[in-house]
């Protein structure tokens, strides 16, 4: 059995897509067996992986619903990596599961038999039942927090819900590492912003630090990875890098 990590903040725009998308894109480069499922309203990993959403037929909705099978929905996207795509029904899903039982365990159940080395869930940014149903599928959590001002704020709601979640539908739950993303080694604000992460979260901050780099918001406009797009670019490196930090936290785990 692999490892699934939910991509949680519910802060928007802090760098979770990015993330998922990249990382697994180098994992997949370490030649590890990668799932990336779209759980976003929004579909962002799903067109930034290259596929159009119009074209959907079976998304991460019938999967939390039961409707369809996990390979039925599977997309082989450009580089090996394989895809549940999200599509536009899906914010309806969050209203058909308030009335279902065990409405926090879709996700999980799918999940259940699959065969991959690494999942990586891009969650919405909301703490609802999508983002539940996550981290009941989920082994870990990884928290980017962007290098900004009230970069911590919210962060405590965020661990509640982690410690209601461990304490309830999934006691095996860790936190896997806290990511600083979109840093500015220009600002003194992005130092203070790490050393304030670094105090509060300790050894959890993973040393790889992502830096602000245009070609990482170029890239999914091309529907490729920034393994694909600008492979020297400051920001593949920075992921080629936490591929492997991630791997390593994992294994020792
Ligand atoms: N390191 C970076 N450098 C420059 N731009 C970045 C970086 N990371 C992300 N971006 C850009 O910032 C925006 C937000 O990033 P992203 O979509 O990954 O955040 P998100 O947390 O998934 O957002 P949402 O909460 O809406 O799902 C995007 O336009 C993205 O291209
Ligand atoms: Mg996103």
């Amino acid at each position: 059995m692999g490892h699934v990590i939910a991509v949680l903040n519910q802060k928007g725009g802090v760098g979770k897509t990015t993330t998922v998308i990249n990382l697994a894109a180098y994992l997949k480069k370490m030649n590890r067996s990668v799932l990336v499922v779209d759980i976003d309203p929004q579909g962002n990993a799903t067109s930034g992986l290259g596929i159009d959403k119009k074209h959907i037929n079976a998304s991460t909705r019938e999967i939390i619903l039961g409707i369809n099978r996990l390979e039925h929905t599977i997309l082989q996207v450009n580089n090996g990596i394989h895809l549940v795509p999200t599509s536009q029904n899906l914010a309806a899903l969050e209203v058909e599961l308030v009335s279902l039982k065990e409405r926090e365990y879709g996700l999980r159940k799918a999940l259940e038999s699959s065969k991959y080395d690494y999942v990586l869930i891009d969650c919405p940014p909301s703490l609802s039942l999508l983002t539940i149903n996550a981290l009941a599928a989920s082994d870990s959590v990884l928290i980017p927090v962007q290098a900004e001002y009230y970069a911590l704020e919210g962060l405590s709601q965020l661990l509640e819900v982690f410690q209601l979640v461990r304490s309830g539908l999934n006691p095996d739950l860790n936190l896997l590492g806290v990511l600083l993303t979109m840093y500015d080694s220009r600002t003194g604000l992005s130092e203070q912003v790490k050393n304030e992460v670094k105090n509060y979260f300790g050894e959890k901050v993973f040393d790889t630090v992502i830096p602000r780099n245009v070609r990482l918001a170029e890239a999914p406009s091309h529907g490729k990875p920034i393994s694909e797009y600008d492979k020297w670019s400051k920001g593949a490196r920075a992921y080629k890098q936490l591929a492997k930090e991630v791997h390593q936290r994992v294994v020792s785990s």
